[in-house]
């Protein structure tokens, strides 16, 4: 029921302990309507379950959306196009989901009136950096309320307080970790994992077999793309989360996609995070593959540094920005031509890469060979061409005459072997004189 004056809150809601809490609390403590939110990025509790469980704990309304195609198209794909992995090993997946989510909460809150969003998120995470700076740029009227910053409670606290109001919570064992899952990835933290040294228990994984547990031949396997999407596995075309979805199993299956990494947080702590992420990882190399094949030297180092600044906004919440708008204009405009196929072979936690080909591949055989037949490379350009490209080296050794003496002699280091014939042992300083 609506009672009158109540402000209205569109709540992001998971069904796990922390939302549960923050239904009741939202509704009991700060006074507000709530209504969830429960966004499907490829991961989540069943929809009755959600529902009820909202409800139940005192929502008024309880939401579930799928938006795995919209999370695929419009997050994962320009992020893969981009080469964006974050400290060059983290494909982003829960950065990804953030900004989706928090564009839906966005709309839901301007449909039923709510003058405040909320979100299940620490003060000492990445993740609430992402809701609180998406929503400021996409709704700048609308309060963000964070629970978990304010209430003092723990996790033995909270589910005391679920006990107490009677809230359906999970009665399973707890997982020892916080987990975040999407189609993208999933990624595990806390427990014994914050021990960099410890190597990370077979529990922490869900999507990956252990690799020395994976099949001994591995899988062959081709992936098809067109201007930079994947859109083919093994000739068959198929949409994107399900593409997504078939690659995690069959990579997964294979040991393929765990990712160890120590991490710089925004909030300037070093963390232990374990990723599985087998579509990312295969689709990250596939996709390199296809663009070393098509992409112009200059334009693929310059692409390198747009795909670190892609990471790191999208790391640090900056998804809406201004900049990242703009670099995804560079990074659609170089993705024309990266269309073609890859071949690799998924073998127990590695993925090899077989081979590739486009119809606009910039490798020709008749430039690269090393045969004479066939060779329309033109050898006699190469003279021309070094005396113009060392020049500059040339005049700096003339005049500054350093280029020498600066580098560091080697030849008395090394160890060598001479053989000498014996005309020049004769004449040889040191060379017995008989
Ligand atoms: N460290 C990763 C990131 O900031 C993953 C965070 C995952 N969240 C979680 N509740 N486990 O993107």
């Amino acid at each position: 029921m609506t009672e009158p004056g109540r402000p209205r809150c569109v709540l992001a809601y998971s069904g796990g302990l922390d939302t549960t809490v923050a239904v009741h609390w939202l509704t009991h403590t700060r006074g507000f309507e709530v209504v969830t939110l429960s966004v499907d990025l490829g991961e989540t509790v069943a929809a009755e379950v959600l529902q009820r469980r909202a409800l139940s704990a005192g929502a008024i309304a309880a939401h579930v959306l799928d938006a795995k195609e919209l999370f695929v198209t419009n997050f994962v794909w320009p992020t893969l196009q981009a080469g964006a992995l974050y400290q060059g090993v983290y494909p982003l997946a829960t950065a990804l989901g953030r900004p989706l989510i928090a564009r839906l909460l966005v709309e839901v809150a301007r449909e039923v009136g709510a003058s405040a969003v909320a979100h299940g998120c620490t003060a000492k995470g990445n993740d609430q950096v992402r809701f609180d700076v998406a929503v400021g740029a996409l709704a700048p009227g609308l309060e963000v309320v964070a629970p978990l910053r304010q209430w003092r409670m723990g996790r033995s606290e909270e589910i005391a307080y679920a006990a107490e109001h009677g809230l359906e919570i999970t009665a399973t064992r707890e997982s020892p970790y916080s987990v975040d899952a999407n189609l993208w990835g999933r990624s595990v933290e806390t427990g014994v994992l914050e021990d960099p040294w410890v190597e990370p228990p077979a529990d922490a994984f869900a999507w990956t077999r252990e690799p020395g547990q994976a099949p001994r031949e591995g899988l062959e396997i081709q992936i098809g793309f067109e201007a930079g999407i994947p859109r083919r596995i093994d000739g068959e075309v198929v949409e994107p989360a399900a593409l997504v979805a078939r690659l995690n199993s069959l990579a997964g299956e294979q040991g393929v996609g765990r990712i160890d990494h120590v991490e710089d947080r925004l909030v300037g702590i070093k963390s232990r995070e374990i990723y599985e992420a087998p579509a990312a990882v295969v689709l990250d190399t596939a996709h390199r593959a296809l663009e070393s094949l098509t992409l112009s030297k200059d334009v693929l180092r310059f692409k390198r540094l747009v795909g670190d600044e892609w990471a790191q906004l999208t790391y640090d919440g900056l998804w809406f920005s201004a900049l990242r708008q703009s670099l995804a204009a560079f990074v659609a405009s170089t993705q024309n031509f990266v269309t073609g196929e890859v071949r690799l072979r998924l073998r127990q936690g590695a993925v090899q890469l077989l081979g590739r080909t486009s119809p606009s591949s910039l490798y020709r055989r008749d430039l690269a060979t090393y045969e004479l037949a066939g060779d329309n490379f033109q050898h006699q350009a190469a003279e021309g061409f070094l005396s113009i490209f060392g020049l500059p080296l040339r005049t700096q050794a003339a005049v500054q005459g350093n280029l020498w003496e600066a580098s560091r002699p080697l030849l008395p280091s090394v160890p060598r072997g001479i053989a000498q014939g014996a005309e020049q042992a004769k004449t040889e300083p040191g060379a017995s004189p008989d």
